[in-house]
């Protein structure tokens, strides 16, 4: 059987086996932009944050890699499922230490605190003081986006982890999508998103991480009707253009975008639900929108269309 059929079919099996729990997340969604329990806030949307928790309860894996924690919100969905499930451990990796103080301190008041070891430091120095991880049953990347990151955790994590193990990313849109970001595409002066790609430009440049803007390329398409806006896909960096090269290399269905499958489950999972509370983050008329910015696939496709980048 192909690996096509068995992502789609699994996750479609967890969802409407889990469903119900569903209603368990919400305090989550409704937390989001709550400063005082997330200090950080990442886009970590609804129907991705369900979709993990399913994919948890479903596939009880005994270990989960998490690299960033940030202040826990990611982390919640997966260690909710694992209380539910009873057993697992996820080691989840962040430099920032005020981040993860919050992210502690966010496992305990949600009780999920044996479910978790938090990893302090660069997490690819941290990462060789913990065994078995090729024995993990989920590889969650969320961490600074860049391709030569996404390079050292597949070679580091998925390559060598069983081909059954799920793998996940955030921030990656496919190339068709159509999405708008601070009231552009355009970006003027006027739009905060022509100042903060200034600021992460400088960030870069200062830190020598290379992120890719220097020669940010964006796909941006023109509007088709008179009254239409300007969009693009959604991807800025060197991460998510290495991400969709994996996936140029994976068999139609091998991976599975949720952006693609977020309005199947709308009556579902409401996975709609918190549109409207998407700071900055809209659809081709300008309307508040989540992206549903994750990509999974499994260990295996992503190690063959790896090793297929590679020789090419
Ligand atoms: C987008 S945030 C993660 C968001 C988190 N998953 C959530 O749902 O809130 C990215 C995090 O990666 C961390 N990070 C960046 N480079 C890192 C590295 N080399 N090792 C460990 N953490 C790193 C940053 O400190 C930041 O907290």
């Amino acid at each position: 059987m192909s690996r096509k059929k068995n992502l789609l079919n699994l996750v479609d099996k967890a969802i409407k086996k889990y469903f119900q729990e569903s209603n368990t997340l919400q305090f989550l969604a409704d937390n989001r932009y709550n400063r005082r329990i997330f200090s950080t806030t990442g886009q970590y949307d609804w129907f991705s944050g369900q979709l993990l928790y399913f994919l948890v309860r479903h596939t009880k894996p005994k270990i989960i890699v998490e690299i960033s924690t940030s202040s826990g919100y990611s982390t919640l969905f997966m260690a909710l499922g694992l209380k539910k499930n009873g057993f697992g451990k996820i080691h989840t990796f962040d430099m920032d230490a005020k981040a993860l103080k919050a992210a502690e301190k966010n496992f305990k008041k949600y009780k999920v605190k044996k479910f978790v070891k938090t990893h302090l430091g660069d997490a690819r120095v941290e990462i060789d003081k913990i065994k078995n991880l090729k024995h993990a049953g989920l590889y969650f990347l969320d961490s600074e986006h860049t391709e030569e990151f996404a390079q050292w955790f597949i070679e580091k994590l998925v390559v060598p982890a069983k081909e059954s193990a799920l793998f996940t990313t955030h921030d990656i849109m496919p190339v068709y999508a159509k999405v708008r970001k601070y009231n552009g595409p355009p970006w003027t002066f006027t739009n905060l998103h022509f100042y903060r790609t200034l600021l992460f430009k400088f960030k870069s440049k200062v830190e020598g991480i290379d992120l890719g803007l220097e020669n940010l390329k964006l796909n941006i398409k023109k509007p088709k009707s008179k009254n239409g806006l300007y969009v693009y896909d959604g991807n800025e960096g060197s991460e998510p253009s290495f991400g969709n090269k994996l996936v140029s290399y994976m068999e139609k269905g091998e991976y599975l975008y949720c952006y693609d499958i977020a309005d199947k489950y709308a009556k579902l999972l409401q996975s709609r639900k918190y549109d409207y509370f998407a700071r900055g983050f809209q659809n081709e008329e300008g309307k508040p929108y989540e992206w549903n910015h994750s990509l999974w696939a499994y260990s295996g496709a992503v190690k063959a269309a790896y090793q297929k980048f590679l020789l090419t």
